[in-house]
């Protein structure tokens, strides 16, 4: 799906203003709320200092986990915020409990230019995933201008992404939500031949939208991998035996459509031909089995590709003018069973074409290998670069333009 000019928030006059900047700060936190990576406060950084240095006041809002719609101790935005100003190396004032309301108010209003309030996690507020006309006002009332920087939130239809922005008239795309856009339409509006694109992960059905759309765009002389758990399901579609191994015996027919819509468009298909197995996924050993050799021994399960398909992957891959990558290949936090996963990784590292990752996992292990800054391209969005994939309107990125997604 093309995407159409949005503004940015640099053409914004934000001196002396109040900003909203709804950013993706849902990062995984430790013993003691220590943020175990973050990766997303830092993508937003140029938005930030830009904003502070225009002279704005920033309201910064972000969803952080999942908490039922009230407040939540693990799930509070003061660890983040301590984090935040450790990064800016600026005060960052968080209101306790409450997302909107008299405390939020007045912090806002007590604002001057360059300062900084982190308002408290926004699905606290019950009417944040129901994007309640109520909340997205109360969020207005608390700005002059709107920036979205959340693009791993943005597939979300919630008040703060798309409620807000609609009742606020100067509003922009933040840098980081600009630079995921245009890299992820750049796979999609001028692919470059051959393209490769690797999927994997445990579900077919979780991926099955993403995969149609993909195929649909890959044609001749391109390659599509497919790994992980979900693997199997395709394995066991075309008649393998395959144990004790995960799948899902609802979604052979779709697996076969899959092929089928690959085959069509001449599209060359990897899929394991030889797997490591194991007896669980506690196991510290993995045995080679190759798939021509008959089915899993009784017992085991497949918990990786096995070393002569990472070879086809990564010889696929080093030819790549185009390469995407979303989802592991194998249980990777498990070390006997991460080579799949860290051989792409290394491919896609030593790849010389246009490079894109998305996706926790594949972004977890690329980390893992030390590998991220050899990629074009590693998203801060999963659900929502997958979303974005399938050809949808991401609907914060609608409401920016004043549109309602379909
Ligand atoms: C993510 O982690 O993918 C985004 O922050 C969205 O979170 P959600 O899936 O809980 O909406």
């Amino acid at each position: 799906m093309p995407v159409g000019p949005i503004p940015s928030h640099r053409d914004l006059d934000v001196d002396n203003r109040r900003v909203f900047v709804r950013v993706d700060f849902n990062v995984p936190l430790g013993d003691g709320g220590v943020v175990r990576d973050d990766t997303r406060i830092v993508a937003s950084l140029p938005t930030l200092r830009s904003l502070i240095d225009r002279g704005a006041k920033l309201v910064i809002a972000s969803h952080l986990g999942r908490p039922k719609g009230g407040y939540e101790a693990k799930y509070a935005m003061e660890p983040v915020g301590g984090h935040l100003a450790q990064l800016l190396d600026r005060e960052v004032r968080v209101p306790a409990e409450e997302v909107v309301g008299d405390a939020a108010t007045k912090l806002a209003g007590e604002l001057r230019p360059g300062q900084i309030l982190l308002l408290q996690n926004l699905r606290f507020h019950p009417g944040e995933t129901k994007n309640d006309p109520k909340l997205a006002a109360a969020l207005a009332a608390l700005c002059d201008a709107y920036v979205n920087d959340a693009f791993g939130a943005s597939h979300r239809a919630h008040a703060s992404v798309v409620g807000t922005p609609l009742l606020v008239r100067a509003r922009g795309a933040g840098d980081l939500l600009t630079r995921e856009l245009a890299s992820l339409s750049r796979l999609v509006d001028a692919p470059e031949r051959p393209s490769v694109v690797i999927v994997g992960g445990a579900k077919v059905s979780d991926k099955l939208a993403v995969l149609v759309s993909l195929v649909e765009r890959l044609t001749a002389g391109d390659t599509l991998i497919i790994g992980g758990a979900m693997a199997n399901t395709f394995l066991a579609a075309a008649g393998h035996g395959l144990a004790e191994s995960l799948q899902e015996r609802d979604r052979y027919s779709d697996c076969r459509m899959v092929l089928d819509k690959a085959s069509a468009r001449d599209v060359a298909v990897i899929l394991p031909t030889d797997v490591r197995v194991g007896t669980g996924v506690e196991a510290d050993a993995a045995l080679v089995h190759a798939l021509q050799d008959g089915p899993l021994p009784a017992g085991t399960m497949a918990l990786d590709i096995g070393p002569t398909t990472e070879r086809r992957c990564a010889a696929a891959i080093a030819g790549a003018k185009m390469a995407l990558w979303n989802g592991p290949m194998g249980l990777f936090e498990n070390p006997a069973f991460a080579s799949g996963t860290l051989a792409v990784a290394t491919a896609l590292g030593n790849c010389r074409g246009f490079t894109v990752v998305g996706g926790g996992d594949s972004v977890a292990a690329l980390h893992q290998a030390n590998l991220a800054d050899r990629i074009s391209h590693v998203s801060t969005g999963g659900g929502a670069s997958l979303e974005f994939l399938e050809g949808k309107v991401l609907p914060g990125v609608a409401a920016l333009r004043g549109e309602v997604a379909p």
